[in-house]
């Protein structure tokens, strides 16, 4: 359990951070809720207190005996601010302190992560991107901004995250700090396969595998985070985007290399920076699609499937790696008579040839479709990193970590 404060600035999208104090809660923090006035505008104070279980103020001048302006800041492990106007960027840019909100960011020496939700004007005038960076350079983190839906019938980069993400990332800092969000990915393109491949047998029934795609969505979330753009092709997902993310659905094996190679630049588009193969594709497929559904003759017993290999997709990243680029591939492992975890392992990184392999310890199935995992990044240049049990986001952070020192 942590104790989290949560500042709430008076932009219309306030009415998410109901739902983001309800995810933390249920996390198991105690979450202190600061709005501004502006805030209680949109969300009553009896929502967040009610939600909480902790009095809501906005100014300095209540709990005086207690000093609330400075213990709050000085006892906080987290703040995030949700949604961050730019009026709130502004002030908290200039080191003002007009009220509680204001006065806790300056006496808090946890991490702060600022969630900007404003107009595509407010979010791209010079003011406002000055103030970012003087935040993030003083070791705030601010997200960047989701594309999408504003308040009006307008589009653009300005809407806030959702909730879900939001508190993934706010567990991510707390369990990792701030560097694992630092927004040193702007300008990168990422592309990321997710989730499990199906070959079909007929047209009702395919022959897949028990992914869910969630770790690799933690890795696209994060990457975003960091100011990637993030693409994720994803085999039979069914999660929301996280935000920011562009999503090119596929079924198959074939129609997940297709995607791949067209989207890490091998295709003649623009070259990603990073390719990683978090997706569970099928090493065979039936030989034939049945063009009608297989019927049950109770006769006899039914053929045998013969099955055909499929295209090893991540050897083929690796092949037409374009320059620089940094190829990441995952390895779900079992030990068996012939060898452990590790050593399979390590045999694959050298047959495969990436940069990277993620390796998680499958035996048992204690990772697929679960919230949590733990993993062994193993590099070409023999170094093995232990990424202890946690959540995929937070593996998901660890994994960031070890790609981004290695990019040119
Ligand atoms: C309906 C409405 C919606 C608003 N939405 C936003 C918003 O999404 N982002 C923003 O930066 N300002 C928004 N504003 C303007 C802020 O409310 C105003 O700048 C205020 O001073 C911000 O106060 P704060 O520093 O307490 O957040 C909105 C105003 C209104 C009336």
């Amino acid at each position: 359990m942590s104790r989290i404060v949560l500042g709430v600035g008076g932009g219309v999208a306030a009415y998410k951070s109901a739902l983001l104090l309800r995810a933390l809660t249920e996390a198991g923090h105690d979450v202190r809720v600061v709005p501004t006035e502006s805030a209680l505008r949109f969300v009553g104070a009896a929502t967040f207190e009610a939600l909480s279980g902790n009095p809501v103020t906005t100014d300095v001048w209540h709990d005086v005996p207690e000093v609330a302006h400075v213990r709050i800041g000085q006892t906080a492990e987290l703040v995030v601010v949700n949604p961050a106007t730019a009026d709130l960027l502004a002030r908290a840019a200039a080191g003002r302190a007009d009220d509680l909100l204001t006065a806790t960011l300056l006496t808090a020496h946890c991490p702060v992560v600022f969630v900007p939700a404003m107009h595509t004007e407010m979010w791209l005038h010079p003011a406002t991107q000055d103030n970012v960076a003087t935040l993030r350079r003083r070791g705030s983190i601010v997200l960047p901004p989701a594309v999408g839906r504003l308040t009006g019938p307008d589009s653009g980069p300005g809407r806030l995250p959702e909730p879900a993400d939001v508190a993934a990332l706010a567990q991510v800092v707390l369990a990792a700090g701030a560097d694992a969000l630092r927004a040193d990915l702007a300008g990168r393109r990422v592309v990321i396969s997710a989730g499990g491949t199906r070959e079909p047998l007929d047209p009702v029934r395919y022959l897949g595998n028990r992914s869910s795609g969630k770790q690799g969505w933690a890795l696209a979330r994060v990457a975003a985070a960091r100011g990637a753009d993030v693409t994720l092709v994803a085999a039979n997902v069914d999660l929301p985007a996280p935000f920011g993310v562009r999503v090119v659905p596929v079924g198959t094996a074939e129609e997940l290399r297709a995607a791949m190679l067209e989207e890490a630049g091998s295709g003649g588009g623009a070259a990603a920076d990073v390719v990683v193969m978090a997706a569970a594709v099928a090493d065979f497929r039936p030989a034939t699609v049945a063009a009608t559904k297989l019927k049950k003759d109770s006769a006899s017993e039914p053929d045998a499937v013969p099955l055909v290999r499929n295209p090893d997709v991540l050897a083929e990243l690796v092949t037409k790696r374009t320059p620089g680029q940094v190829v990441v591939g995952f390895a779900a492992e079992t030990g068996d008579a012939d060898g452990d975890v590790l050593a399979h392992a390590r045999a694959k990184l050298a047959r495969k040839g990436c940069n990277l392999l993620v390796v998680n310890d499958v035996s048992g199935g204690g990772v697929f479709g679960r919230p949590d995992n733990a993993a062994v990044v193993l590099a070409a240049d023999g170094t093995a990193t232990d990424v202890p049990h946690g959540s995929k986001d937070a593996v998901a952070a660890a994994v960031w970590r070890a790609i981004t020192p290695r990019l040119a």
